[in-house]
């Protein structure tokens, strides 16, 4: 199995999991899971970067665990686990703090947002964030890591980290390529179909959660903006009603231009049905397996702890080697 390419990815347990997520990233995954040797992580070091409240952090951490493997991600065929769990990454993050810039660092688009952001809690850690990204994917000689397009910086970062590694001592780590998913899969708000449906959207309206009840699904799509045309067309000029006829295209496999021919006269109230619908029954099973796995978190925990203990294997095969080539004694064993 672990002859197959690596693919690395991760997930920061922030705000909801929403059927954007699920069309643009989790649904793509689960079609190349037997193509890859795939490593899914829960990034909650990356997350303390902005405060957290520590209750609902913990609880919000393990609801998305479950929620991934509820979506079919198979903790047998792929590693699933908790970024905290593996200390190898903050031990790598540290020795590649002392081969990377802080030029490049302050270069990057998302610190520059987030400092501005967060100008009163301006920590290390911000700046800091995309070296943790390329110790997490350069443990593993991850190949391939599938991010949104606003990650694509940091992509390019951890190859010039890893190459600038390679360089001076020597082949040890993988130069990662980045794996965009294809474009066209992006969803965008249901209230502003101008903005990417975002986890963390304060308008409840605006985003779907994958374990959202059948009602609220129903009720948000009814209140979806479109416009004042009649016609269900792929258009520019109508972004609203382009993203519905993309969610629908993606829940049922028909083809915009299927859809188009089936709903082009249908009225938007018929239409708007039709799509929550979808959603409500591609995202049943979702749901129903989330809610039994959830009421046994023993289950969950044993096989986090399962998945941290795989992936602590393969990182410290990784860390090893970087030890030995900087010239660190290694550490004598007692016995
Ligand atoms: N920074 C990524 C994001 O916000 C999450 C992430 C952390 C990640 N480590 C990673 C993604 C490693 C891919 C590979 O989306």
């Amino acid at each position: 199995m672990e002859k197959k390419p690596v693919l690395y990815s991760g997930i920061q347990p922030t705000g909801i999991l929403t059927i954007g997520n699920f069309i643009g990233a989790i649904n793509n995954w689960l079609k190349i899971q037997e193509d890859y040797f795939s490593i899914y992580s829960i990034v909650d070091l990356h997350a303390i970067t902005v405060r957290q409240d520590p209750i609902e952090y913990r609880s919000r951490a393990l609801s998305f665990y479950a929620q991934y493997i509820a979506c079919g991600l198979d903790p047998e065929k792929s590693i699933l686990y908790f970024q905290s769990h593996v200390h190898q990454h903050a031990e790598l993050t540290w020795i590649l703090n002392c081969y990377s810039y802080l030029g490049e660092l302050r270069r990057m688009t998302q610190y520059k947002e987030k400092s501005k952001k967060n100008a009163d809690n301006l920590n290390v850690g911000l700046l800091d964030y995309p070296v943790l990204m390329a110790a997490d994917i350069l443990l593993y000689q991850a190949s391939v890591v599938p991010v949104g397009i606003d990650q694509k910086q940091h992509l390019e970062l951890a190859r010039d980290i890893a190459d600038r590694f390679n360089n001076i001592y020597g082949q040890t780590f993988t130069i990662p390529e980045v794996y965009l998913g294809k474009q066209g899969n992006k969803i965008f708000s249901l209230q502003d179909p101008f903005a990417k449906m975002s986890k963390s959207d304060p308008n409840p309206d605006a985003a779907v959660s994958i374990i959202e009840s059948p009602d609220s699904i129903a009720r948000k799509f009814k209140r979806a903006v479109t416009d004042s045309e009649s016609v269900v067309e792929y258009r520019e000029d109508k972004p609203g009603i382009s993203n519905l006829l993309v969610i629908l295209s993606s829940m049922t496999d028909k083809s915009i231009d299927t859809l188009v021919k089936e709903y082009h006269d249908a009225g938007y109230k018929k239409f708007k049905e039709d799509v929550a619908e979808a959603v409500i029954e591609k995202l049943r099973p979702v749901r129903e397996d989330y809610e039994r796995l959830m009421k046994d978190k023993a289950y969950l925990l044993n096989i986090a702890g399962q998945g941290a203990s795989r992936a602590a294997a393969l990182a410290e095969r990784t860390l090893a080697k970087v030890k030995k080539k900087i010239g660190l004694i290694e550490r004598p064993s007692l016995n």
